[in-house]
């Protein structure tokens, strides 16, 4: 896994989607979601600094697909800050990677590596500090994120990014402070290849479009 300060990083931002989400918000039908706040983590003194959750949503024609994701407040301003989509390489590297090793809000205490739980430390030069972020584990197969059928694990480059454009459009419909912030698409390493692509379908309004 390459660093991010030396990675490639994709950050489009996409004026038009608010619209098509709140479209979209009357349009899904019922779908499962699972949100949890984290409040402490193994290893960190105390509550954590900053706003954690995470959660699954189902994605695919029968849900069969439940994505895992990370998300992170920003530490600033969440309701003017942009949001990000954050997917890291591989294919199926764990966004646990993005969010403790690249971008994210709390670091491994290098120090303490033979101790038990391992410390963590703040990252001072966490992209939360101005930015809300979801970290998210996909395809099924990486990190958290698993299908219900053997069909699901079969992916390629053009399904990851369907799949993980309908994740997001199902999560701002439960998330709907964050439709109006300016939203980027991001990643870095193998998600170069990723990054575009959803963009492409999002701008392409595919998910929906048939209902419109
Ligand atoms: C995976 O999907 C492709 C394209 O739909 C198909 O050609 C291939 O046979 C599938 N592979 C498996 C193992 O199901």
């Amino acid at each position: 896994m390459s660093r991010s300060n030396r990675s490639l990083t994709i950050c489009i931002r996409l004026l038009s989607l608010w619209r098509k989400a709140l479209l979209l918000l009357l349009l899904l039908p019922n779908f499962c979601s699972t949100q949890t706040i984290v409040k402490n983590l193994p290893g960190f003194p105390g509550d954590l600094p900053f706003k954690l959750e995470t959660g699954y949503v189902g994605v695919g024609n029968k849900d069969e697909l439940q994505l895992f994701y990370y998300f992170t407040e920003s530490e600033r301003s969440p309701e003017n800050d942009p949001l990000l989509l954050w997917i890291t390489g591989g294919p199926r590297c764990s966004a646990f990677s993005g969010l403790v090793y690249e971008i994210g809000p709390i670091s491994f205490s290098f120090t303490s590596i033979t101790k038990d739980p391992v410390e963590l430390v703040l990252n001072p030069y966490s992209w939360t500090k101005l930015a809300n972020i979801i970290f998210l584990d996909a395809p099924a197969g990486t990190g958290f994120s698993y299908s219900t059928t053997t069909d699901g694990y079969n992916t390629s480059d053009t399904i990851h990014a369907k799949r993980a454009s309908e994740f997001l459009q199902k999560w701002l419909s439960t998330h709907r402070k964050f439709l109006a912030n300016p939203l980027y698409i991001s990643g870095d390493s193998y998600s170069g290849k990723i990054v575009p692509i959803i963009v492409q379908e999002i701008i392409n309004g595919n998910l929906h479009m048939r209902c419109w």
